[in-house]
């Protein structure tokens, strides 16, 4: 005959139930504590997107003739060639912020009528101030590259 079997003590089946569920709740603890830092790193990195970088390539000097004002409306810039002159005005209204497009006497904008000269001088409207001229480099490629970030004085050329 065998040996009868051994009779479950209730503490020993107790004991690790006990271990177990602390065991659970520390894991579920911890795991908050985890979530929690994660969440409030997630929350602090900014999401905000800033738009168009403010320092932009726009070509080589040649694709911008002598006598020509071409305005990049996506970049609210118009170059302005005058012989081997260079330079980027703002198209940005100074009154509340439209594009303003090259006109025959400068520059016009179609939200209340300012007039601008070719330099930018403001000649009508509600214009508050003539419009910003913009620093222009040559990258060691030989590409023009615009600085919204860096006004320069009006009639500051660059000379290509
Ligand atoms: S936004 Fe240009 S005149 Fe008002």
């Amino acid at each position: 005959m065998g040996a009868a079997p051994k009779a479950i003590e209730p503490a020993e089946t107790q004991v690790p139930r006990r271990q177990f569920l602390m065991w659970l709740s520390s894991v579920g603890v911890v795991g908050s504590a985890l979530a929690a830092i994660f969440s409030t790193f997630v929350f602090m990195k900014p999401r905000a997107t800033y738009g168009q970088p403010n320092r932009f390539r726009i070509g080589r000097p040649e694709e911008f003739p002598t006598g020509a004002r071409i305005a990049i409306d996506t970049k609210r810039v118009c170059i302005v060639r005058d012989g081997d002159k260079l330079a980027a005005i703002s198209t940005t209204c100074t009154h509340l912020g439209c594009i303003v497009a090259p006109s025959a006497t400068g520059f016009h904008c179609p939200c209340h009528g300012s007039q601008f000269d070719v330099d930018g001088n403001v000649t009508g409207g509600p214009a508050p101030k003539a419009l910003p001229w913009y620093l222009v480099t040559i990258t060691p490629s030989g590409e023009l590259e615009v600085d919204k970030d860096t006004e320069i004085q009006m009639g500051t050329y660059l000379s290509v």
